[in-house]
């Protein structure tokens, strides 16, 4: 068998997750106390694969920073930088010198998966692949592009989003390329290798397959799938091998403090240093490091920036707090609020009820 090696795009620009992503790549932010790429590397790493290539753009300087030249995680990671992002098709093309192997496994950045990659890639070599195609199988397949495959798992058509999808096979956004494939991708320009790439390949009658199950799959990509995500690492519904076995409704991180009679359930994630006041709420929060959570305060199904404080009883429900944000006693944040970094809001200064 021939040798595989990674690549991992890295350089989207994460508009889904702002303000988030102002300070930090998305493959960056920590998720159940790790950056969240140090799960998928784990993966990678896990499935025997020891060299990966990272393609970057956006905050490209984050990566390599953190992650070096990868041997703190037993693997040799090489970095790419895209001076302007070329998409997803593009950046594949873009690291294409920088690959040593015939055989190329590519992940988008942001998949937090539960398959074992062996599988894949013994499915690619099966068939003798050009390309095979990780699809799940999803219980709402409308939010996402979907796959049809004939009975021997060949890849016939590829869909964009629809409201009645005829197959609830989805596009995982994790890949098996043949290394002449990805020579073939245009260079130097944006190429999208969901909407580009894989429906030519399909129209010149290629061998693309696809590797079907129902693994635990979710993209990282929303506010709300972020702290789903997060909350089922911390559960140990998601698996991921940078992680201890031990699972729990919270994950405290050190040097945080936890007032008296505090309540934290739901996968909630504490961060370094952040302080929880007494009798404060914490159901699926994730709390980044530095964060203050006021006593008596609520917080649901958020996310709570780096150094943000949430006030004395304040509600914070399916929101987004930015870095440094400060919300004021007894505000109400809800449905999808996203506050910016830095932003202040007084004492009372939103409610969506009239008592106080
Ligand atoms: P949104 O702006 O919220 O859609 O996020 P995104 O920019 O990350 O885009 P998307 O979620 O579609 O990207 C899927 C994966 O591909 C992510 O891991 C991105 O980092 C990565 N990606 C997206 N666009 C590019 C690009 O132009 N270059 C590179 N190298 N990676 C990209």
């Amino acid at each position: 068998m021939s040798t595989t090696e990674a690549v991992v795009l890295v350089g989207g620009k994460g508009t889904r997750l702002r303000p988030l992503t102002i300070s930090a790549p998305k493959p960056m932010l920590p998720t159940a106390g790790l950056p969240f790429l140090t799960h998928l590397l784990a993966r990678i790493k896990a499935a025997g694969i020891d060299r990966v290539v990272l393609g970057t753009s956006f905050k490209a300087e984050v990566f390599e920073e953190h992650f070096g030249d990868g041997s703190e995680l037993g693997l040799e990671i090489a970095y790419v930088v895209e001076d302007e992002p070329l998409g997803t098709g593009g950046g594949i093309r873009n690291v294409a010198d920088a690959l040593t192997a015939d055989t190329i496994m590519v992940f988008n950045g942001d998949v937090l998966g539960g398959t074992d990659l062996r599988h894949v890639l013994d499915t690619h070599e099966k068939n003798s692949a050009d390309v095979t195609m990780h699809l799940v199988r999803v219980a709402d397949p409308r939010a996402f592009g979907c796959v049809m495959t004939d009975e021997n798992g060949r890849v016939e058509q590829f869909l964009e989003k629809t409201q009645d999808p005829p197959t609830d096979q989805i596009n995982a956004g994790t890949y098996v390329f043949q290394r002449e494939v990805i020579d073939e991708i245009p260079a130097g320009v944006p190429v999208s290798v969901e909407r580009e790439v894989f429906p030519k390949l399909i129209a010149d009658e290629r061998r693309v397959f696809a590797h079907v199950d129902s693994a635990y799959w979710r993209d990282m990509g929303t506010p709300e799938d972020f702290v789903r995500g997060s909350a089922d690492l911390v559960r140990g519904i998601a698996p991921s091998p940078a992680l201890p076995e031990a699972k729990g409704e919270s994950l405290v991180h050190e040097g945080a403090g936890i007032g008296a009679g505090a309540v934290l359930i739901g996968g909630t994630v504490v961060g370094r240093g952040a302080e929880i006041g007494a009798g404060a709420r914490l159901d699926g929060a994730v709390v980044f490091d530095g964060a203050k959570i006021e006593a008596g305060a609520v917080v649901e199904r958020s996310i709570v920036g780096f150094g943000a404080r949430i006030g004395p009883r304040a509600l914070v429900r399916d929101g987004v707090i930015g870095d440094g944000a400060d919300i004021g006693a007894r505000c109400e944040l809800l449905r999808g609020a996203r506050v910016w970094p830095g932003v202040e809001i007084p004492d009372g200064g939103i409610r969506y009820s009239t008592d106080m």
